[in-house]
């Protein structure tokens, strides 16, 4: 297993209170495969995604669990073992590529450093940021240019050049086509795909539930905080459990061929004081039709129950130890 997350939690310590942004995640990533992080914003995709790298930014902190990748728990390393994986080992794509790049350097001087600050001389470097260019299907000419000169798609070229330097084990990637249109975003997707098929695994994020049908091996549904499935893309599309995921799917025309397209009704907590039980329960159409579930589904959390192999859900619809 390249990278398993254990019980992680992460809690954000603000001014007006403390933000559950993550509780009792777990799950791992396999060599070579793209998993897909999906759910609503404000869900904890990247509150993970972050906390994976061991960048939750302040005032946040890791309060529970481990992340262990290949091996070795991320959030116990010393900063200068972490800066030897960060941008090598494992590299990082965000949504807006200009809070990553300098706005005050070359595109090329940038792609350069990127490999410097790893050993590699700068003659090398700079051969290779050619290559990368290239592979990112961009003029050479543009290294010498400054990120403001760049288009968003371009400038997202330029952070995938730079997560590729040195074919990563793995990718996080949130939401690195949100900003973008479809045409551009779907470049984008091809080049990620790229470095799949050269063995780095993807670990991607998105609040779109049918981008993330597209390309993945697997998908990971995220809930205020909670992660409440996960299975394979065709066990979450074509069978998805839990009623939040449910209607995720639901929500998208394409996939959901026998019923009419509805939004999920209501909105996702405030974290700072997450309802008890579920978290979902007050927005569940299961739990507002069947009284049975009142005094579980409204009182006790679920633990995620295996239902099929490989296809996780957390919820009372599902039963299993620690569910009844
Ligand atoms: N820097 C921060 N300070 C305080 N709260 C935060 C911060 N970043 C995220 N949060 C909170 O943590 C929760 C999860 O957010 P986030 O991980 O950004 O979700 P997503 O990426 O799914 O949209 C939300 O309630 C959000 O308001
Ligand atoms: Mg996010």
């Amino acid at each position: 297993m390249l990278l398993e997350v254990k019980n992680l939690g992460v809690y954000y310590y603000t001014l007006s209170g403390v933000v559950r942004g993550a509780e009792n995640v777990s799950f791992s990533v396999k060599e070579g495969e793209w998993i897909t992080f999906v759910g609503e914003s404000g869900s904890g995709k990247s509150t993970v995604a972050h906390a994976v790298i061991n960048l939750v930014p302040s005032p946040g902190k890791v309060v529970t669990g481990e992340v262990i990748f290949q091996g070795k728990n991320l959030l116990a390393m010393k900063p200068e073992e972490l800066r030897r994986i960060r941008g090598k080992e494992i590299s990082m794509v965000f949504q807006d590529p200009m809070t990553s790049l300098d706005p005050l350097r070359k595109v090329g001087d940038q792609i350069i450093e990127a490999m410097t600050v790893h050993g590699v001389d700068e003659d090398e470097a700079r051969k290779r940021a050619k290559e990368l260019l290239e592979k990112v299907n961009l003029p050479a000419d543009r290294l010498d240019y400054y990120p403001h000169q760049l288009s968003g798609g371009q400038r997202q070229r330029i952070s995938i050049a730079i997560a590729m330097a040195f074919n990563p084990k793995l990718l996080i990637a949130d939401e690195p086509t949100t900003a973008l249109d479809v045409i551009v975003q779907d470049a984008i997707m091809d080049l990620i795909d790229e470095m799949k098929a050269e063995g780095t695994s993807i670990y991607f994020v998105t609040h779109d539930i049918s981008l993330a049908a597209e390309r993945s091996d697997r998908i990971a549904v995220m809930y205020a905080g909670k992660l409440v499935e996960i299975g394979t893309t065709e066990q979450i599309i074509e069978n998805p459990l839990h009623p939040y995921t449910r209607a995720l799917v639901e929500s998208v025309p394409d996939l959901w061929k026998e019923s009419e397209v509805r939004a999920i009704p209501g909105y996702p907590p405030d974290l700072r004081n997450p309802p008890s039980g579920c978290r979902f329960h007050p927005r569940c159409a299961v739990f507002r039709e069947k009284g049975e579930l009142r005094g579980l589904c409204d009182v006790k959390e679920p633990e995620p129950v295996e239902v099929e192999p490989g296809h996780l859900v957390a919820c009372h619809l599902y039963g299993g130890a620690g569910n009844e």
